[in-house]
């Protein structure tokens, strides 16, 4: 047997991949299993997107290799799109990156500025993958507490108190997964600072602005933020495009270079047909997200009520794809989790995967159709279940 690489002692296999294993045999058992763990929209993408899809794929000139930077139109559209949504000026030649979904930029980026022994600042909880790529390129995670009393923003007093001579990145993500915290213009500002006070590269992660989030901000609004941060940014959640993997990394020109220095070596251009369904997507118009929005919040009224009926809380203010709730006093979340998809045929995700602070909390997603969280509710509430 071949040993296999010493890094990879430091990271499991992704939760949903074992536990989708675990789900999909339930299935194969006969159960009933209910997902409403993923945030996979399930929804289709806006028509246009499709058509300029289909129309590409039938030209014989679409199927070459394509630029390892995307085509300059793809680039335009993200430029128009920042500008139009964010205020946010970028320059479509050398300060965009085409992805194929932010979660790769996550690889390319650590690759392009971690040496071994550098740390990383993550925030407890967040998207697992931030941890887990530091670890895969030999760097130090450093975990920033993110709670409930702080509203899920990080505590710079604390930060401060912390070694930081050695910390090169810092992933921010707001609107915030899993709990749906968003971040103000000043919290930002705040963040631009505490960079440039240490030297210290800040990503914000930015899919989920435009998911029942009235007044969705980019980092780079902050002026000077282009010193410092770069963006994230996905059309994975936004337009339903999760399977198309398509995405952008934003910011300042050299930062973007050297990110394009390692990805020019990982792949070899993003499908041309992709690239003009991603453009048909960005130049949708504001309706997009008014339809898309008021389906998720006719969900999220119903994932209230299945929470209700598992005697957690939530914040009714909050936004984003998923609602997050805390469990009744003294629950554990994988204990909890498990009790329901054994006992109730449910598949809800356990706060604790995104860190230990998200123990005590579940997290369920929007990605599901009204009657199926009616039978979500269902289940709970009917006692001969
Ligand atoms: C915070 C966060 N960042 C990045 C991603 C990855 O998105 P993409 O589909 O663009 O790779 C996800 C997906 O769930 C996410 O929740």
């Amino acid at each position: 047997m071949i040993q296999k690489a010493d890094r990879l002692n430091s990271v499991t296999e992704y939760y949903f991949s074992t536990k989708l294993r675990e789900v999909a045999a339930l299935r194969n058992e006969g159960k009933p299993i209910i997902n409403i763990a993923i945030g996979s929209p399930d929804l289709a993408p806006p028509k246009t997107v499709i058509e300029a899809l289909a129309n590409t794929s039938i030209l014989p000139t679409s199927h070459q290799y394509q630029s390892y930077q995307g085509i300059p139109e793809f680039r335009e559209s993200v430029a128009g799109f920042y500008k139009k949504h964010y205020n946010v000026a970028l320059n479509p030649v050398n300060e965009i990156l085409p992805l194929m979904g932010s979660k790769e930029g996550i690889m390319h980026i650590s690759m392009a500025f971690l040496n071994k022994g550098d740390k990383v600042l993550i925030p407890n909880p967040g998207y697992p993958t931030y941890a887990s790529v530091t670890k895969l390129v030999e760097a130090e995670a450093l975990a920033y507490n993110l709670n409930e009393a702080n509203n899920w923003l990080p505590n710079f007093e604390e930060l401060e108190k912390e070694d930081l001579s050695k910390v090169k990145i810092m992933w921010v993500n707001y609107p915030h997964m899993p709990t749906g915290a968003v971040a103000s213009k000043e919290n930002f500002k705040q963040l631009i600072a505490f960079a440039k006070k240490h030297n210290i590269l800040v990503v914000n992660d930015n899919p989920y602005s435009f998911i029942l989030n009235d007044n969705p901000i980019s980092i780079l609004e902050v002026e000077g933020a282009k010193d410092v941060a770069i963006e994230l940014n996905s059309l994975s959640k936004t337009f339903n495009m999760a399977g198309w993997r398509v995405g952008m990394v934003v910011g300042d020109s050299e930062i973007i270079k050297t990110i394009l220095q390692v990805k020019s070596n990982m792949d070899s251009g993003m499908f041309l047909g992709i690239q003009k369904g991603a453009i048909a997507a960005l130049n949708c118009s504001k309706d997009w997200f008014n339809e898309l929005n008021a389906i998720y919040v006719k969900r999220r009224k119903l994932v209230w009520q299945i929470f209700d009926a598992l005697g957690c809380t939530y914040d009714t203010e909050i936004g984003g794809l998923f609602v997050w709730a805390k469990l009744p006093e003294g629950r554990k979340a994988g204990e909890f989790t498990d009790e329901l998809l054994y006992e109730k045929d449910v598949f809800i995700t356990p706060g604790i995967i995104f860190g230990t602070n998200g123990e005590g909390y579940i997290r369920s997603s929007l990605c599901v159709a009204e009657k199926v969280l009616e039978e979500v509710l269902s289940r709970l509430t009917t006692t001969n279940n």
